[in-house]
């Protein structure tokens, strides 16, 4: 394990002036603190002394209800034996690394991927098989050659994909299912965002298409995808709190995995998402947070387009947290950060999404933790950067 330069540059992000852009936060305006305020109290005075003793592994009852009947409602058969709380899904690449990785195995990942889930493998040794994106997602043609390698599992970001904001097409995800089912290759399905959706329709997730595919529709899911998800882009981050949802026999061994590493996720933390969530209110903050996010994506494509220079691209994402850019090949992301500091604005280099280290001539983007006078001001600031260096 190593830290990396950009690491160190990113903390001088945090100083005051500077507008970031390099963080995955959603916006810390739209916490929906009151309603927090609320449940806490709540929670004390209904279940005070359950929620500061010790819990089982597999998490809070209601709230795996609530999450399996949240699933359920896209029509597959998941029930709360199904769900496993974790301290965010985080926690979840973790406990999948320790399962099922031994030392030089190799995971199929999208080229670029997400940062931390190659920081959770490479602590199990874990290899890479690169598979390339477009604007469609994951490329089948690559797909087939990396599979021919024989993979561990496939990890799969189909909603606007951290770090590029791509979208892996409908036709392309039930492609996916097929050739995975085909070679026995085990998929694992993140999705912190897909809720997160500002235009188009909401397209199936790969654990219903395997459901169907698999003509499990309402038994008992027992398919062959395991399926991730979180809090933190919907509620607030600081919770730690997501869940793996998979065939049984999985969801058994990652319980023990995780008792092993924490016992079990905050017995309060879930009592209180759960009070926070129910009656609807997880879904109508949804909804808030899709119109201000809509707003600020907005803001910085408008913005892009009026302050970049020529020969700098960028992905149009259809929902989530993040653009994704890339520069003319002579340019060096990580370089110019250091620049872009001077200027006071900031945002990752996208080197480290990639397993190989290549992608120097991009870089990642946020648009949810910045208001839309920040994001005129900061992508302002870089086009004049970009503007001197291309
Ligand atoms: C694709 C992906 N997976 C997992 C995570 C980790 O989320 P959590 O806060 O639930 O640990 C993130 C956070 O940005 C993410 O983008």
């Amino acid at each position: 394990m190593r830290s990396s330069m950009v690491r160190e540059l990113l903390k001088l992000t945090a100083r005051p002036e500077v507008i970031s852009f390099a963080g995955g936060l959603p916006g810390a305006d739209l916490f929906p603190v009151d309603r927090f305020r609320d449940a806490c109290r709540r929670v004390l005075d209904v279940h005070g002394a359950q929620a500061l003793q010790y819990s089982t592994t597999e998490g809070e009852l209601p709230l795996r209800e609530m999450i399996a009947r949240h699933t359920s409602r896209y029509g597959i058969g998941v029930t709360p034996d199904h769900v496993l709380i974790t301290s965010g899904s985080q926690q979840a690449l973790d406990l999948i690394g320790k399962v099922f990785l031994n030392p030089g195995d190799h995971v199929l990942v999208e080229r670029p991927t997400y940062l931390g889930a190659l920081q959770a493998w490479n602590a199990y040794q874990a290899e890479y098989l690169p598979v390339e994106i477009d604007e469609q997602g994951m490329r089948a043609d690559d797909l087939e050659s990396a599979l021919r390698s024989g993979p561990k599992f496939i990890y799969a970001l189909p909603n606007f994909q951290n770090p590029t904001g791509v979208t892996l097409s409908l036709e392309r995800r039930n492609a996916l299912i097929r050739t995975a089912d085909r070679y026995g290759v085990p998929i694992l399905e993140d999705d912190p965002y897909g809720q997160l959706r500002y235009e188009g329709e909401h397209l199936s997730s790969l654990v219903t298409l395997d459901a169907d595919y698999r003509g499990l529709a309402s038994d008992s899911y027992s398919g062959n995808v395991l399926y991730l998800s979180t809090f933190s882009k919907t509620l607030a981050p600081g919770l730690r709190l997501g869940w793996i949802i998979g065939p049984l026999d999985v969801i058994r061994r990652l319980a023990q995995a995780k008792q092993g590493a924490d016992l079990h996720t905050s017995t309060f933390v879930q009592l209180v998402a759960y009070e926070v969530a129910r009656s609807g209110f997880l879904d109508q903050h949804v909804r808030r947070l899709r119109s201000a996010y809509m707003t600020r994506r907005d803001a910085m494509l408008a913005a892009m387009a009026t302050h970049f220079p020529a020969g700098v691209r960028w992905t149009n994402p259809a929902g989530g947290l993040f653009v994704w850019a890339t520069l003319p090949e002579s340019m060096n992301a990580g370089d110019l950060l250091r620049t872009a500091l001077a200027e006071r604005v900031a945002f990752v280099p996208g080197a480290a999404f990639f397993p190989d280290g290549s992608g120097a001539n991009t870089m990642r983007l946020n648009f949810t933790n910045a208001s839309v006078a920040q994001i005129d001001e900061g992508i302002g600031r870089l086009g004049r950067v970009l503007r001197r260096t291309v």
